[in-house]
């Protein structure tokens, strides 16, 4: 469970902008009156985006706004390691170590990202810039080993391209997403070892598909 911000660090209230009231009304409208608590995830979504995290006010105000028990809003939060509970810096750099990034060198990672930042997991740096967190498969395995700083994945990391990567966020730069080396999407390593004749084949109507012959045996 992500963790919860203490009672002094809670504000009292929480309620949606102009521009948010109206997302949230648009997201509520994808669904059936009766299945309004379908938004749930949406609306904390936009919420944490309008305040940073989510303050136990803004579950409340969810949760009212759905028609929700407020036990459930929260039974959400607690699950998704994407909602945020208490405050995070500003570029919150969330390491994978599960079994891909681990076999793939993921602990180089997590070694080159505490020596840039000088913070373990579940501290934010004295200027508020970066919040460092370990997370369980980030679903880019393929990619292995990999980090996520708020939306952007980075991957086929090593520690050098992750220096670069927070150096750079460092110098109030954009760091490149996706793959370090150059990788496109995730294709194999050595390049394509199938479908590579499609250039050979681009603009050609496929042929005609044959017939499948009728197999020979009891009931053929
Ligand atoms: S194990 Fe790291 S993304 Fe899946």
């Amino acid at each position: 469970m992500t963790p919860i911000a203490p009672a002094s660090e809670q504000p009292d209230t929480f309620a949606f902008s102009a521009d948010n009231l109206a997302a949230a009304k648009a997201f509520m409208a994808k669904y059936p009156d009766e299945y309004q608590a379908s938004a749930v995830l949406p609306l904390l979504d936009l919420a944490q985006r309008q305040n940073g995290w989510l303050p136990q006010a803004a579950l409340e105000y969810v949760a009212d706004f759905l028609g929700m028990p407020s036990i459930r809003v929260f039974e959400v939060a607690t699950f998704y390691t994407m909602l945020n509970l208490a405050p995070v810096g500003r570029h919150h750099v969330q390491v994978c170590t599960n079994i891909s990034c681990w076999l793939r060198g993921a602990d180089t990672i997590v070694e080159a990202c505490r020596n840039t930042l000088g913070i373990g997991f579940g501290e934010t740096t004295q200027d508020g810039q970066f919040t460092l967190s370990e997370m369980e498969c980030l679903g880019a395995c393929v990619n292995a080993p990999m980090m996520q700083i708020n939306d952007d994945y980075y991957e086929d990391l090593d520690a050098g391209s992750t220096q670069v990567i927070l150096g750079t966020l460092k110098d109030g730069g954009t760091p490149k997403s996706g793959s370090q080396i150059g990788r496109k999407t995730c294709e194999p390593l050595g390049g394509l070892t199938s479908l590579t004749d499609d250039a050979k084949t681009a603009g050609k109507t496929p042929g005609k598909l044959k017939k499948p012959r009728a197999r020979k045996g009891k009931g053929a």
